[in-house]
């Protein structure tokens, strides 16, 4: 078999660029691992910065993002209790959308469908081969017979245990790493979000986040040490967890029910450089990782995956290799520029084992600036909603 761009992983980075590149008219197929409906019924965040909105758009595959998302103008921040509400709208003239990531990548899965591009699932032991050279290979099993695809490129979209970046020899790659001592604990609950927006909130006792899919069906999150289990906490346990951890007023509205999903997820910095190695590119979850403070990594996996599609679309129409030449850096500076502030709002709202009191009154500072200073929210506001310079 051959195309001219191998896709490794159908998450939403390699949906993505398999959607840019069919409308470049640049052929490409996705290998990935999983099932379908596995890769489906993985939950995560669910914010859409404007200009993610405005690609799914440019894409065509906004039809139901643009029926059933929600745009909100702002979000909440509430530190033991002392609420802060930050105005995108009002502040920077912005928005986002809270569209859930599972429905991003199912839409894109039906469009991918629908416009007969190839996709193989359930390929196992995939190996990319001479990426070195001008004529790379990926080969993988499928339904017991080994494959063999040629291609021009190979874009490692899959994820952070891929085989895309663990092929590049090590002394090739830097990784930067930052493991946060504890998880955010989650559960999906059918009952309708207990505010029009979300809620971020600090407590002695530990991070809370309110989120919601829809108007009937919330998110909630607490941290939790590293080491629980999700089946260690009963709904019981989690709802007490979350009131004690919120403004009262809003604890008493919460509407509470079964769990529908409850799990547990690490909260981990990590950026490798470079992202290409000669016709092989990372994007996505498998060149970076964001802890989930902020919803960054899908959107930093669109920004990635448009800058790629860009500079292939450069190759195959102008001959230029200008495009793959700065996709690393250019990526790279996205990159850095959001883990700061993924980081930033990690430290401002989680609790540190060991940061004791100093550490809790400069977290009430930081927060106290944020509620006094009109730049402070703009800066918030310009990084949540996505900046791009
Ligand atoms: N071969 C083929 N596919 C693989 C392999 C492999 N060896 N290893 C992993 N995959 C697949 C996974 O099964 C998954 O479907 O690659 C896909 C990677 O998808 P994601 O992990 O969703 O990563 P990405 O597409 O970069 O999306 C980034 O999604 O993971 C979230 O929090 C993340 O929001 C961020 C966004
Ligand atoms: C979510 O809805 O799952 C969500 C929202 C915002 C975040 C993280 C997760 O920062």
């Amino acid at each position: 078999m051959r195309t001219q761009v191998a896709i490794i992983g159908a998450g939403p980075a390699g949906l993505t660029l398999g959607r840019l590149l069919e409308t470049a008219g640049i052929d490409a197929v996705i290998i990935e691992q999983r099932s379908a409906d596995y890769v489906l019924g993985r939950i995560r965040a669910g914010v859409l910065e404007q200009s993610s909105v405005d690609l799914l758009r440019r894409m065509g595959v906004n039809q139901r993002m643009d029926a059933e998302g929600i745009v909100h103008d702002g979000v909440e921040l509430s530190f033991d209790g002392d609420m802060l509400r930050i105005d995108f709208n009002e502040l920077i003239g912005r928005r986002v959308m809270v569209y859930g990531q599972t429905e991003v990548t199912r839409d894109l899965m039906d469009a991918r469908i629908a416009s007969g591009a190839k996709s193989i699932y359930e390929a196992s032991d995939v190996q990319i081969h001479d990426f070195a050279g001008e004529t790379p290979r990926v080969s993988f099993t499928k339904d017991g017979q080994t494959h063999q695809i040629n291609c021009d490129f190979v874009a490692g979209c899959d994820g952070f245990h891929g085989v895309s970046r663990a092929s590049v020899p090590d002394q090739a790659i830097s990784v930067f790493e930052r493991v946060y001592p504890f998880g955010w604990l989650g559960v999906l609950v059918d009952q309708p979000p207990v505010a029009e927006e979300l809620i971020y909130a600090h407590h002695e006792r530990g991070f809370a986040l309110c989120s919601m899919r829809s108007h009937s069906r919330s998110r909630y999150y607490v941290q939790v040490g590293a080491t629980e289990k999700a089946q260690d906490w009963s709904d019981e346990m989690f709802w007490d967890e979350l009131r004690a951890r919120l403004n009262p007023d809003i604890a008493e509205r919460l509407k509470t029910g079964p769990s529908i999903e409850k799990s547990i997820a690490p909260l981990r910095s990590f950026v490798a450089e470079p992202l290409r190695f000669g016709r092989l590119f990372l994007t996505g979850d498998a060149a970076h990782i964001v802890p989930p403070t902020g919803a960054k990594g899908l959107n930093m996996a669109i920004h990635d995956v448009t800058e790629l599609a860009t500079a292939l679309n450069e190759f195959y129409g102008e001959r230029s290799k200008a495009g793959i030449d700065a996709y690393s850096g250019k990526v790279l500076e996205n990159t850095w520029r959001t883990e700061r502030f993924s980081w930033w709002m990690t430290q401002l709202l989680h609790t540190f084992p060991d940061s004791g009191d100093f550490g809790r009154r400069i977290q009430r500072a930081d927060f106290d600036y944020l509620g006094a200073s009109r730049i402070a929210q703009q800066s918030l506001a310009e990084n949540y909603t996505g900046f791009r310079p």
